[in-house]
């Protein structure tokens, strides 16, 4: 007899591993069904999606070695402090990001153990509809069809790739094999300017890569605020990184010396970019192919994404709902995993609610960039009335001690009610930073809430609390 769960989870990421969780803590017996073994060394199933293995966490585990390296290369001195010969050691740096991947998927075997949920390995896709509820097929080291009351769709997303351009992970890559450069390369491409560009070609960089941005739309960094995008652009160009906007990429072609990007610059004439290997980073796409969602009656949209209702991620079919890049809404680990802990609730009869407009977004550039709610320009658009307070860190004492001056945060408020419409921030720790402005906007706040909220001194803090501040024109140390 096949095995019934109530709750049976396809895809074991950030959207699919917290659904199952706060699925079990419900009381819910549960299972989470993944296909993908990544680089595992047996071949294994691994747990965490893209996020954990091939995203978000060894991304930054790269950042942050990239980042030391730079400190003790160029700022050691401004501190008094001496040091010989700088190397990189890229293997070492290459096996430390492996390790720390390893261990946090490993974590997350181990919440499954104590949460007493059953992993199924392999592909699972629908086969239909009994008296039981949904049936799923795994098709891999587990070869079985279980039964479940509900479903929840956590299948993720892939790297989009351009026609023409075939993807192979060595020289020309995705985010997949741009985590693996076993030494940072002479000269690098990237196509497409947007988060995963921006940071890898910012790690590459660090370690001494010649690192060339080609995008297509003529802004850069469309979606943040206009006055963080310029400042972006600024800081990034004099860090050296070569960013040119409103390309149109022709061929592209792999030589013995490497790969020659064919393109259309900005202003009509034909150029090119010979690299020594090139990302491409234009998006994502969903996985929702092979799930056998016709067998239960479901259809994706245009883009491949599965229709749900806005507050209870429930799709078409009665039971069956759908989390994090398979629907709409950012790609984002974190609404993933909100959206996940709200399905398991919805499912257990619990009312949750997710406020869309408070997910906060960071790009790990440095300085990273951090942003929640409206922007400026949406602003303006919508007709709303507002006022803009900004605060440099280069006017914050502990800011300067740290040896990090560059950006601002701006605070965006209601003109009438003063309520927090949107903060933005460019600067040190910005993804820290943030999390003050998302509970402020859920709470409500005004921006005199958190102008007279204590803020300790000596802190990056105090720069939140002098934008507030500011948008009453009445910052204190400036
Ligand atoms: P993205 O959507 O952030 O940026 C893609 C960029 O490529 C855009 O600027 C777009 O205009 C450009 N582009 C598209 N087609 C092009 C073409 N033919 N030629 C030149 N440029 C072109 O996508 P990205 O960076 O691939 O990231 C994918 C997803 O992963 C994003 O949705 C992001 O939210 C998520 N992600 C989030 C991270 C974070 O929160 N820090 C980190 C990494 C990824």
């Amino acid at each position: 007899m096949s095995q019934a769960f109530d709750v049976v989870v396809i895809g074991g990421g950030p959207g699919g591993y917290i659904a199952a969780i706060r699925a079990a803590q419900l009381g819910f017996k549960v299972a989470c069904a993944e296909s993908s073994s990544y680089d595992d060394p047996k071949g294994e199933p691994r747990l965490g999606g893209t996020c954990l293995n091939v995203g978000c966490i060894p991304s930054k585990a790269l950042l942050a070695s990239s980042e030391e390296f730079e400190k003790i290369n160029h700022h050691a001195a401004d501190h008094g402090i001496k040091v010989g010969s700088v190397s990189i050691d890229s293997k070492k740096m290459i096996a430390r990001k492996d390790d720390i991947v390893t261990k946090m998927t490993g974590g997350i075997q181990y919440l499954f153990r104590k949460n007493k949920i059953t992993l199924l390995k392999g592909h699972a896709s629908f086969e239909g509809k009994g008296a039981d509820g949904y049936q799923v097929k795994i098709d891999g080291k587990d070869k079985e069809t279980v039964t479940a009351k509900n479903v929840i769709i956590a299948t993720g997303s892939k790297a989009r790739h351009l026609p023409g351009i075939a993807v192979d992970n060595v020289l020309i890559c995705d985010n997949e094999g741009a985590l693996k450069f076993d030494s940072a390369p002479k000269k690098l491409g990237v196509i497409g300017a947007g988060v995963i560009g921006l940071e890898l070609g910012s790690v590459w960089r660090r370690l001494g890569a010649e690192v060339t941005v080609l995008e297509a739309m003529p802004s850069f960094l469309g979606a943040c605020d206009i006055s963080i995008a310029k400042e972006a652009q600024k800081l990034f160009a004099k860090q050296g990184l070569s960013i040119n906007t409103g390309v149109k990429i022709g061929d592209v072609k792999v030589d013995k010396k490497g790969v020659v990007v064919n393109y259309t610059d900005s202003a009509g004439k034909s150029a090119k970019l010979e690299c020594d290997r090139l990302i491409v980073s234009v998006g994502r796409v969903p996985n929702t192919d092979k799930l056998g969602l016709d067998k239960i009656g479901l259809k994706v949209d245009e883009r491949g994404f599965i229709p749900i209702d806005d507050h209870t991620c429930a799709t078409a079919a009665p039971g069956v709902y759908a989390v994090g890049d398979v629907v709409r809404g950012p790609m984002l680990a974190h609404k993933a995993e909100d959206e996940g802990v709200l399905v398991a609730e919805v499912i257990a009869g619990q009312k949750p609610h997710i406020d869309y407009n408070c997910i906060p977004w960071v790009i790990y550039t440095d300085p990273e960039i951090a942003w929640v709610g409206k922007t400026e320009q949406a602003l303006k658009e919508a007709g709303i009335a507002y006022k803009a307070g900004q605060f440099p860190f280069a006017a914050n004492g502990r800011a300067l001690g740290m040896g990090r001056a560059d950006g601002f945060i701006k605070v965006l408020a209601d003109a009438k009610t003063d309520e927090i419409l949107g903060v933005h921030i460019i600067g040190a720790n910005a993804s820290d930073l943030i999390a003050e402005a998302a509970v402020a906007m859920e709470f409500k706040a005004a921006a005199e809430d958190i102008a007279r909220i204590c803020h300790a001194h000596p802190s990056l803090s105090e720069v939140m609390r002098e934008a507030a501040l500011a948008t009453d024109s009445r910052a204190l140390n400036m």
